[in-house]
């Protein structure tokens, strides 16, 4: 499956039941930043189950144009000769990115304090996203951007040469934007600081530590206070990715609407800034348990069970929660769409600038299959039919979107017609094996021209 090659149509149809075990990729998140601190810590780092889908693969390239060296050594088994902090050298080319706003913004951070010049670019649908929320914190360490208007790629990036520390209250519940600020401040003297309101995704945070970073967290009445010392000596790693709960969303919420269906997901990440969905989806009357609970390199697992729950009932999701199950409301819209009542969704609109606008993709992707759906700036209302009664049938658009796409599948999986959409291509940027897998469990799903 190619990411931006030609589209590649794809259909799944009413299945069940799932049974069995569904093996997820690597966080993509995670592995980002594995790749990323391992090319700024002196030394070889080694990564075991890194996701090799295509955002990671073009960070892993970056780093390469920067100056380290990364190399696969097996399966989801990679090292990185990194260069330390401040090694980086000037890419000879343009940086391309694909669809991955994770890895051109961190890197964007990474190098702007590096007295160096890098142009980025990347696929139709990074290209109309903002990168202003990136260049506007890493103007104030020195770095100048020159991109398109509204701040989009392709940008130029000429770096700090004397970079200054940094103080920075994050606009944003963004983790992107705060990662890369902490990035910069790698390579800046004194001490950067970054205030998050909202607590946000904060594996760079714990990543950083691992590596020896001098990195404290304070939770206090302005929110979250990070205090990171310029100038460490970052020492390399061996790092155990753990699995992508945004991955196993798709086959625990598939499982939920399947008939019969019985899924375990084992090794999840169930990091309370990631995990807001599967409490959402227990709040909703889902049987989704978690089994094994442990700890595991800091983070705490377990294994997820997910059954048929023919009786969930719609709810108003805190708005509270929005940045732990930021990149999930797309499938729960789809859980939403099998559940009795109305599912409210506030304070979302981060939602309108990911990879395409997702509440406008999906509530026409669920208007298209019979369902109605209400929504603003930033909330959204999907009213349920319960379990035996969406209807299918459409032909939906994914706007170079892998989340859009993969929700979608799975709202064909319960539907009472198939759904089809016009590109699973972007798929492969985030879990290459999506079709296997599902297919593995009992899902009928598949690409129409193969
Ligand atoms: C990510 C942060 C989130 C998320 C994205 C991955 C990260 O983006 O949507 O998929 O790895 O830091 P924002 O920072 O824009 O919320």
């Amino acid at each position: 499956m190619l990411a931006h090659g030609a589209p590649i149509p794809m259909t799944a149809r009413k299945s069940g039941p799932l049974i069995g075990e569904a093996n997820v990729p690597g966080d993509k998140s995670i592995s980002h930043r594995s790749l990323i601190l391992g090319a700024m810590a002196i030394g070889k780092t080694e990564i075991h189950g890194l996701l090799e889908g295509q955002d990671v693969l073009d960070t892993a390239k970056a780093m390469r144009a920067f100056g380290a060296t990364v190399t696969k050594q097996g399966d989801a088994h990679w090292t990185v000769q990194g260069v330390g902090v401040g090694g980086f050298c000037e890419p000879k080319d343009l940086v391309d990115f694909g669809n991955s706003g994770t890895g051109v913004r961190l890197i964007m951070g990474a190098m702007a304090t590096h007295a160096i010049t890098a142009t980025f670019t990347g696929d139709a649908s990074l290209r109309g996203r903002p990168m202003a929320r990136i260049t506007d914190p890493i103007a104030l360490f020195g770095a100048t951007a020159h991109g398109r208007s509204g701040g989009r790629l392709p940008m130029t990036i000429v770096g700090a040469k004397d970079p200054v520390p940094v103080k920075y209250s994050v606009p944003m519940p963004s983790a992107q934007v705060k990662s890369a600020v902490l990035l910069a401040g790698l390579n800046a003297p004194g001490e950067t600081i970054i205030i998050e309101r909202e607590a946000t995704r904060d594996h760079t945070e714990r990543m950083l530590k691992g590596f020896g970073a001098n990195i404290k967290v304070e939770d206090t009445g302005e929110g979250r206070v990070i205090t990171l010392k310029g100038y460490p000596e970052l020492a390399p790693q061996t790092i155990v990715v753990p699995r992508d709960p945004s991955s196993a969303a798709f086959p625990i919420c598939a499982a939920l609407i399947c008939e019969g269906s019985n899924v375990l997901v084992p090794n999840i990440g169930l990091n309370p800034t990631r995990a807001g969905l599967f409490t959402t989806l227990r709040d909703m009357g889902a049987k989704l348990t978690y089994e094994n609970e442990r700890i595991e390199g800091g983070e705490p697992v377990a294994d997820l069970r997910a059954r048929f729950s023919p009786n969930m009932r719609g709810i108003e999701v805190p708005p509270q929660r929005a940045a732990s199950m930021i990149d999930e409301y797309p499938v729960l819209s789809v859980v939403a769409s099998f559940a009795q009542g109305q599912t409210v969704m506030r304070g979302v609109k981060e939602l309108r600038i990911k990879e395409s606008d997702r509440i406008d993709s999906m509530a026409a992707g669920l208007r298209a299959n019979g369902m109605s759906v209400k929504y603003g700036e930033d909330w959204w209302i999907v009213d349920g039919r319960g379990i035996s009664d969406v209807p299918g049938g459409g032909l939906c658009a994914t706007h170079l979107d892998h989340r859009i796409a993969m929700s979608l599948m799975i709202l064909g999986m319960g539907s009472n017609k198939p759904v089809r959409i016009d590109d699973g291509g972007p798929i492969v940027t985030s879990f290459p094996i999506f079709e296997e897998l599902m297919a593995q469990l009992g899902a009928s799903v598949w690409r129409e021209n193969s």
